[in-house]
């Protein structure tokens, strides 16, 4: 079990520039194991450890689990650096710390990163199409730059106005704690 929450914006945690990893601890180890979990559990893709409140340049991701018949493929990303780019896609975005909004994104068609696994050896990895989006993504986190840094000034505006109005409510409203087991299994 967890405690942890995952960051939303627009907290300023979000925005900082995460420090390299200088050595792989049974803490890192066990953190990664605990983003594995968050991450599957919400359901995402990916997530880097700021989005947890752990400045550190560290994020996991598996981009194909969802897909019926996928095998769950968990890559841990330590220190990881763009060393490649080419070409250009635009995808639909979402990300677990902007809730409630997506919006098309212009990114690097195809990336070539290297980066640390948990036995600290370097892996490259060759990405293209979706993964390809999904790294550059999580890597912008660890630099404390949000999907939403990608669109136009205008689309990002509505979103901010709208996740104000959004936190205005909650504020006046809080949300109520449940008991354990309020909900029924199954549901979430
Ligand atoms: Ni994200």
């Amino acid at each position: 079990m967890t405690d942890r929450e995952i960051l939303l914006f627009p907290d300023p945690r979000l925005r900082e520039v995460s420090k390299p990893v200088l050595e792989i601890t049974d803490d890192i180890r066990s953190l990664a194991r605990e983003m594995f979990q968050m991450m599957y559990d919400e359901p995402g893709i990916g997530l880097a450890a700021p989005q947890i409140n752990e400045r550190i340049r560290m994020a996991v991701v598996d981009t194909r689990w969802g897909e019926e018949g996928a095998e769950k493929n968990p890559i841990v990303l330590i220190n990881p650096e763009i060393i490649e780019r080419e070409g250009k896609i635009t995808w639909t975005e979402g990300c677990l710390s902007v809730p409630e909004f997506q919006a098309d994104v212009e990114r690097a068609f195809r990336v070539k990163v290297k980066a640390l696994d948990l036995d600290g050896k370097e892996q490259v990895y060759e990405l293209e199409e979706l993964d390809a989006v999904c790294f550059q993504h999580e890597i912008d986190h660890l630099d404390g730059v949000l999907f939403i840094d990608h669109i136009s000034r205008l689309k990002r505006n509505l979103y901010v106005k709208k996740r104000k109005k959004v936190l205005a409510r909650e504020e006046e409203e809080p949300e109520q704690k449940l008991p354990p087991n309020f909900f029924e299994p199954g549901k979430s």
